[in-house]
């Protein structure tokens, strides 16, 4: 058993990245859609993982993260939190189970609350969104918002180019910000934008800044855990920094098992009954 496990750190709340804001402490946050996962990421002391619905395109293989239902962030979530003793666990809402209407909404993150006993949901918006919000956050519920290019809206946008490089997109960003704040969201994700930008939002507003591609002047800084660890390499873009390259030594070990099957060096004598 690893000591982060003996001896428990105190747990990260929404209260703790309030603190680590003010004490110009940055916020460390990685996705995890599996118990495996999660544990590794908890015991090397993270802060935050992210339950995201990028598990639609790295978990399932699809193109967007559109597909992706409740009760599969519920699946992936609950196994998450199984693993985790210190970091707070935020899960997506998934696309469709909070856009249209408010008690929707708070059915969907009630949901994701009761069957997995995540911490906190994030959802993706401004403005369009704020009913939804304000419902949640008055069950309790404890939001984040999402910011900048938002992939449930890739139908919208068209394209996954960096967001809010033009004054009238880059002001409406603004507003958001502050109005998921004034609502009472804990912290906002901003996704691809100017750095400049992002500066300005954590100046702003008094809640954590997560920044994804939006500068390092942020209170903390998320990544996919597949991307950074070089698992999927299909995707590139210029904030990603690749920490390993597990495709390469996953592929290396899994050849080496296939030779020593059809050589019959596995299993030997010391690894039979
Ligand atoms: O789903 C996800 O992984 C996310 C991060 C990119 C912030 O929302």
């Amino acid at each position: 058993m690893s000591t982060a496990k003996m001896f428990p750190a105190p747990k990260i709340t929404t209260h703790v990245l309030q603190e680590m804001k003010l004490k110009k402490e940055k916020i460390a946050m990685l996705t995890a859609y599996d118990y495996s996962m999660a544990r590794i990421l908890d015991d090397a002391g993270i802060d935050v993982i992210l339950v995201g619905d990028s598990a639609s395109n790295v978990m399932a293989g699809n193109t967007t993260t559109l597909p992706i239902t409740l009760d599969q962030m519920i699946y992936h979530a609950t196994s998450v939190k199984r693993a985790v003793d210190r970091a707070l666990v935020v899960v997506d809402l998934p696309f469709g189970t909070y856009q249209g209407n408010s008690k929707e909404a708070l059915q969907s993150a009630i949901r994701i609350m009761k069957e997995s006993g995540a911490n906190a949901i994030k959802m993706e918006g401004g403005e369009e969104i704020i009913e939804s919000v304000n419902r949640i956050l008055s069950a309790g519920i404890p939001v984040m918002g999402h910011l900048g290019l938002t992939p449930q809206s890739i139908h919208k946008f068209g394209t996954y180019v960096v967001r809010a490089t033009k004054d009238d997109e880059a002001n409406k960003l603004i507003e958001n910000a502050k109005l998921l704040e004034k609502a009472g969201c804990f912290s906002i994700v901003l996704e691809k934008i100017p750095a400049a930008l992002a500066e300005k939002v954590a100046n702003d507003v008094k809640i954590p800044i997560i920044g994804i591609g939006a500068g390092s002047a942020v209170d903390g800084q998320v990544l996919v855990l597949h991307d950074m660890l070089g698992i999927t390499q299909d995707f590139s873009p210029r904030f990603l920094r690749r920490y390993h390259n597990l495709k390469e030594e996953m592929t290396g070990s899994v050849q080496a098992y296939i030779d020593d099957v059809k050589s019959k060096d596995f299993p030997n004598e010391r690894e039979q009954y």
